[in-house]
């Protein structure tokens, strides 16, 4: 690509508005939860601009948006963009959305340009935990990795999300439909805010994302014994939420020493009074690091430190892995291509890895894939303090469209197993 693109600020801004202006009522900060109404509603604001930009649209099984143009040379493969819409409870305005965004503006500037390759813009379904424990919905059916007994898993009402996607408008029968064939993406690149501090403290305006962290889910149970809390001396009492607490701290300080983080999220107890001692309780959490050692150890660290808070307490005490997504690295030459185009455009990028799960992290494993991250201020995220700068957006939007353009006139060597396009 000769010419530096000039992305359309205001357009930019308007559509993440539009984005933010639908969100639950009643919930703080913007929440869009995966399968929500006001996701399906976004999606579908997102469709409209697509049409706008002239990209033919589809919405496949799961309810993935997928706006297309085609490219000069058949058969050689999507350069791919795009992110999600939905959002945690109380989550911010940027996550997601900007890299859906961005994307559109990317397929925007790339179609005055002469390229090989189609442009596929994308919208994933559900890339947030939801109440079945399974992320990133819409990037997994469309590489194959959302597997039947996904869809059976039920959430807390006994629903399955088989039937929480069939409610949603989704065709769970179908969902094998969605998976994109081996050689049909050339490359994915993914814009993100980076959701840390490491951009901002270096002052640099672009990561190019070398890694994505592996995400380890757990659950703890401890039983003890319901017992009059008034009555009961300390040293006869089998008080499961005392060992679950003892656990949290352990979690917690096994990560203190850096290389990767541990948190507990979720915690439960019956029967939940005043005056009675904790029979039950049920903590959630997870480990991620980019480094295999270290997760092996600490997993081992969390097993140990939950049987013996139960043995101390008297209450019986189990863990559950939930969910093992491995960490990913990202392809060498979309790195290069991101750094490139960060040179040419005269800003500073520096390489990082996500501490964030992607819907790259998904792509990555059928197909080239990257990460343009920009600067988060104050490295909030996953809050409504969530915020990224219109200029620092525009910069990444640049460097989304110039990575895909020089991705467009390189052709990346074939994968292992991949069919000829
Ligand atoms: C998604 O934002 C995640 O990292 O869990
Ligand atoms: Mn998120
Ligand atoms: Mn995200």
């Amino acid at each position: 690509m000769d010419v530096v693109p000039a992305p359309d600020v205001g357009r930019i801004w308007a559509r993440l508005d539009a984005l933010a202006a639908i969100c639950e009522p009643g919930r703080p900060g913007w929440t869009r939860l995966a399968l929500s109404p006001w996701d399906r509603k976004a999606r579908g604001l997102v469709a409209d601009w697509m049409i706008e930009a002239g990209l033919s649209v589809r919405t496949d099984a799961i309810g993935n948006v997928i706006g297309e143009r085609r490219g000069a040379a058949p058969g050689i493969g999507w350069l791919v963009t795009g992110s999600h819409t939905d959002t945690v409870d109380g989550g911010g305005r940027f996550d997601g959305t900007a890299g859906v965004v961005a994307g559109l503006e990317a397929a925007h500037l790339l179609g005055a340009l002469p390229v090989r390759h189609g442009v596929r813009v994308v919208v994933f379904v559900g890339e947030e935990p939801n109440r079945f424990g399974v992320s990133c919905l819409g990037s997994r059916a469309v590489t194959g990795r959302l597997e039947p007994l996904h869809l059976a898993r039920a959430g807390p009402d006994g629903r399955s999300l088989a039937e929480a996607l069939a409610e949603s408008g989704a065709d769970p029968e179908r969902i094998p439909d969605c998976r994109w064939g081996a050689g049909e993406v050339a490359a994915f690149v993914e814009l993100h805010v980076e959701q840390g501090v490491e951009l901002e403290r270096s002052a640099d305006p672009i990561g190019v994302v070398t890694a994505i962290t592996a995400v380890h889910r757990f659950a703890a149970t401890f039983v003890g014994r319901p017992d009059h809390s008034g009555t009961t001396p300390m040293e006869r009492r089998h008080d499961a939420l005392a060992a679950a607490a003892e656990a949290i701290g352990a979690v917690e300080r096994s990560a203190r020493g850096g290389g990767g983080v541990a948190t507990v999220g979720q915690i439960a107890t019956e029967p939940g009074a005043l005056n009675v001692i904790p029979a039950s309780a049920r903590i959630a959490g997870e480990l991620r690091s980019v480094d295999p050692v270290w997760l092996a150890n600490r997993r081992g660290a969390l097993e140990r430190a939950v049987r013996a808070a139960g043995t101390r307490r008297g209450v019986a005490a189990t863990v559950q892995w939930l969910s093992e997504e491995a960490a990913v690295t990202t392809d060498p030459g979309v790195r290069s291509a991101i750094a490139a185009a960060a040179e040419r455009l005269g800003l500073a990028a520096r390489p990082l890895t996500s501490g964030a799960g992607h819907d790259a992290a998904h792509l990555a494993q059928v197909a080239p894939a990257g990460m343009v991250f920009v600067p988060s201020l104050g490295g909030r995220s996953h809050c409504p303090e969530e915020w990224t700068d219109p200029q620092a957006l525009a910069e990444g939007v640049q460097v989304l469209t110039l990575a895909l353009g020089q991705l467009d006139r390189t052709d990346p060597p074939p994968r292992p197993g991949a069919a000829p396009p």
